[in-house]
């Protein structure tokens, strides 16, 4: 009985770990972000985003990822596979779009950073230096 208890839990766990694993697996760990190839310019270092790591402190793919329909996020997240390119922030965010790249870039990232810091949360950078790393 008690045996079969233990068996449960590991098989539920290696399930468990097996399916979140090919989630989070399914995207590179780090992504080096360099919008040059969309703005043909670069002034800074390219940045260093630890995609997993924002996914492990408990944020919703939809908290980053996005198709407004009048207003409304609609995305649906199977859409989210790894080398869809419809879903690169540079497939909509450019120079047309009132947020260009690099603004849609820094109002996500340096908005939500600065959003969790007033809250007092454990969180990212926040000033140039810290995020364009020179190496
Ligand atoms: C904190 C913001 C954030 C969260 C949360 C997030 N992503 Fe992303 N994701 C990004 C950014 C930024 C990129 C890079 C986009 C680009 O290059 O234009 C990206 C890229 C990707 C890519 C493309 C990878 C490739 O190389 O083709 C996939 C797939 C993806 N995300 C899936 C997900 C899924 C699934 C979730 C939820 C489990 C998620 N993301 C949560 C910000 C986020
Ligand atoms: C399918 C097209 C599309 C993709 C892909 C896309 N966006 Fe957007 N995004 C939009 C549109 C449309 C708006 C609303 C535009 C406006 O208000 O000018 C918007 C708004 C935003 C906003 C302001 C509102 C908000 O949701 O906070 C930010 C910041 C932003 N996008 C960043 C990003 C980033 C970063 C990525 C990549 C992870 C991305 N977007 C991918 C189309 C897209
Ligand atoms: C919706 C909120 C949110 C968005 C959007 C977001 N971040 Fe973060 N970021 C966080 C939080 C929360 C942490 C702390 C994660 C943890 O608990 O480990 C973090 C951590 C980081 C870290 C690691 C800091 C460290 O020392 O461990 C880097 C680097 C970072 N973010 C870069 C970025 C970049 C670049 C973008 C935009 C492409 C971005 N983040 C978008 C919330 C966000
Ligand atoms: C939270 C992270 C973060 C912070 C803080 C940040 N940036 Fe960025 N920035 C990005 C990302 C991501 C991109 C798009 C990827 C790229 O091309 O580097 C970008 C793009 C840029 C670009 C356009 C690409 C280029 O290199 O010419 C410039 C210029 C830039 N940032 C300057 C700054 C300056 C100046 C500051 C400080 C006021 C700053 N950034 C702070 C994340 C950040």
């Amino acid at each position: 009985m008690k045996f079969n208890c233990i068996r449960v839990l590991m098989i539920t766990l290696a399930t468990v770990i097996a399916l979140t694993g090919s989630v989070l697996m399914a995207q590179e760990d780090k992504m080096i972000l360099d919008s040059s190839k969309a703005s043909k310019k670069k002034e800074r270092p390219v940045v260093t985003f630890p995609h997993n790591q924002h996914i492990g402190a408990g944020l919703d793919c939809k908290a980053c990822h996005h198709i407004y329909q009048n207003g409304k996020n609609v995305l649906d997240e199977s859409q989210l596979g790894a080398g869809n390119p419809d879903i690169r922030c540079s497939k909509c965010h450019d120079a047309k779009l009132r947020l260009n790249l690099q603004r849609a870039f820094h109002n996500q990232c340096i908005g939500c950073h600065v959003s969790y810091q007033k809250e007092k949360k454990k969180t990212g950078p926040r000033y140039c230096g810290t995020c364009h790393i020179r190496k």
